[in-house]
């Protein structure tokens, strides 16, 4: 599978970036990516986005519900992001299971319905700081794998984002034994719940990814990709970032 560098703009991105999505899609025509290249921006800016993107760059959603339609007032479907667009969506950020309360139940029945939408699901996962000073970081994120990842799940349908919780935005990143480890220990937990459908699954590696260390953590065996959040707000860093996939 090629690499997937995804952007996650969490909630930041105004109308004058969509700009910036139309330059990186610009780039990457005169000058192809060795990566698959995935944006996210808020919902409000998605179907700008698509067009700006011109189906270079590829646009997704942040999060979704888990129904297709209802009376579920404030909350955007998998099948309105694929409607307005879309063609992936990330689900059970951290952000999402911690502050909005969301349960590996229910990052799966999301995971389900972005699959059902024909969206790629990005299911992410991740140890807090504490979980892995108790030396419980493969144990959490292979249960978070177990209950939050559905069976449907596939390579051409779905990724993983290893997200821990304590490098997210803080500058700090796992050491690259710390990586592997978990790379291997989630391709594992894959393979033993799906079979060889878990065996080509990108297991994207996320948490203050630059375009400092973008080269040595896309240059691991088992990282299939990068999931980046502020360095994907910076345009030309962004870019460098998708440069920086061994070709
Ligand atoms: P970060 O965020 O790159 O700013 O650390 C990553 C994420 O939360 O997806």
């Amino acid at each position: 599978m090629r690499p997937l560098i995804a952007g996650n703009w969490k909630m930041n991105g105004w109308t004058r970036q969509l700009a910036d999505v139309q330059s990186l899609a610009d780039a990457l025509n005169v000058q192809p990516a060795s990566a698959d290249v995935l944006i996210c921006p808020p919902f409000t800016l998605i179907e700008r986005a698509v067009s700006a993107a011109a189906g270079i760059v590829a646009i997704g959603g942040q999060n979704c519900h888990h129904e297709a339609s209802g009376a579920f007032t404030g909350e955007v479907s998998a099948a309105m992001l694929r409607d307005a667009g879309a063609s992936a969506v990330i689900v059970g950020h951290s952000e999402r299971r911690y502050k909005n309360g969301e349960s590996n139940a229910v990052v799966a029945a999301k995971a389900s319905a972005a699959l059902r939408a024909g969206l790629l699901a990005i299911v992410c996962v991740g140890e807090t700081r504490a979980q892995r000073a108790a030396g419980q970081a493969l144990t959490i994120c292979g249960e978070q794998i177990a209950h939050s990842v559905p069976d449907e799940m596939s390579a051409s349908v779905g990724a993983i984002g290893y997200e821990p919780l304590w490098a997210i935005g803080s500058g700090h990143t796992p050491t690259a034994e710390e990586i592997t480890e978990m790379h291997a220990h989630i391709r594992q937990c894959l393979m033993a719940q799906l079979g060889t459908s878990g065996q080509l699954i990108r297991i994207l590696y996320g948490g203050s990814v630059t375009s400092h260390n973008a080269h040595s953590i896309l240059s691991l065996p088992l990282v299939g990709g990068a999931l980046v959040g502020g360095a994907s707000l910076d345009s030309s860093e962004f870019e460098a970032i998708v440069r920086a996939v061994p070709s």
